[in-house]
């Protein structure tokens, strides 16, 4: 491989305009796919020496098929999860997947706190309100961030950096994760998960999606949270049962829901539906509550995040062309 040609899928503007800006100092040929990389879109990686793909891009063992007999044995995702990979399959296969494990952590822990900030303070109902040149205060009654105790799960690079920006505000911090992080250890208590549910105002999902995490807030786990507690999720969007977390909001269990991702958000996120009729009735009721926050997956989405996601994803290409490992290979 000299001049690597590579497919990027999921692709937008700014991905291109990031990308571009990036490979001139790699020199690759890069094609741009608006499309989803899936089975019916998999024929498009003929031709192609590696391809690069997104949070929802399926790479399923269909793919994997076909980018085999295309001859292609890289996958370079622009992202940090890898739960849309068919992971067993790849390995089997032979296939190098790498990621982009460390970008800007504090980009998605400052959309987390912003969730945060705004549910609390109702930023989203004062600002409408404000435009029909609303000025009266009842119902935007807030609470004092630093008075809270906020739980985290997860205590890697982003729920270490939403710990940091969190002590700034004085709260007070718990934290769960099957592996102690010494860097987290200085901010915060370490509990079980019980202890967390029981004693957060504000609970912050950092960890990723794997068998053991699918589902971990469902009706179980919100019996044993606080009343009115806030949920924040910026990971991935099936750590939540979503109609549970629908039961909950109704019982007045879950005061304020925050989501950045949510579970089926493959079809619906990075596009413009407006006009369209969603066919998701849980997520249109998700809507309709005026204590729930939804944002389309942007908790990345920072200048600084989108530059050192393009130069990762294509060091991750040059490293593999060069048979070399940079340590973001996921197996
Ligand atoms: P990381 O790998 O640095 O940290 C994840 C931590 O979660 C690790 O310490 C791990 O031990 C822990 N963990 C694993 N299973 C767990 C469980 N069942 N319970 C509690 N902790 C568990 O990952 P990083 O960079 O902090 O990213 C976290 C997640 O954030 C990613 O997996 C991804 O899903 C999500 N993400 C979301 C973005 C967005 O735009 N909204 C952008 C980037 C990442």
């Amino acid at each position: 491989m000299t001049k690597a040609r590579i497919a990027v899928f999921s692709s937008k503007s700014y991905d291109k305009h990031s990308m571009d800006a990036a490979n001139e100092k790699f020199g690759f040929e890069l094609d741009y796919y608006k499309t989803q990389l899936n089975a019916s879109t998999a024929k498009l990686v003929d031709g192609y020496d590696a391809i690069s793909c997104f949070v929802n891009d399926v790479v399923d063992t269909k793919v994997l098929e076909q980018l085999d007999k295309s001859g292609i044995k890289m996958i370079a995702l622009r992202c940090a999860g890898f739960n849309n990979v068919d992971l067993v399959e790849a390995k089997k296969r032979g296939f190098v997947v790498s990621r982009v494990p460390g970008y800007s952590p504090e980009s998605v822990a400052e959309h987390a706190v912003a969730m945060m900030l705004c549910l609390n303070r109702k930023l989203h109902k004062a600002y409408s309100r404000i435009r029909e040149h609303n000025f009266n205060l009842e119902g935007l009654l807030g609470f004092n961030l630093g008075s809270k105790t906020v739980g985290i799960i997860g205590t890697g690079k982003i729920g270490l950096a939403t710990m940091k920006a969190l002590s700034g505000f004085g709260c007070k911090l718990l934290c769960h994760d099957p592996y102690i992080n010494p860097e987290a250890e200085k901010l915060a208590t370490y509990v079980d998960l019980d202890t967390l549910y029981a004693q957060s105002d504000i609970i912050s999902l950092h960890c990723p999606l794997t068998e053991e995490s699918h589902h971990l807030i469902d009706h179980e786990a919100f019996a044993k949270m606080k009343d009115n507690v806030m949920l924040i999720n910026t990971s991935r969007g099936a750590l939540v049962n979503a109609s549970d977390a629908i039961e909950a909001l109704k019982s007045g269990r879950l005061g304020y829901l925050g989501l950045d991702v949510y579970e089926l958000e493959g079809d619906l996120f990075f596009r413009d539906l407006s006009g369209q009729v969603l066919h998701d009735d849980v997520f249109g009721l998700l809507l309709s509550y005026p204590n729930v926050l939804v944002t389309g997956h942007q908790g990345y989405f920072t200048d600084l995040a989108l530059s050192q996601i393009a130069d990762t994803t294509l060091s991750n290409i040059k490293a593999y062309q060069k048979g070399e490992q940079t340590g973001n290979e996921v197996f």
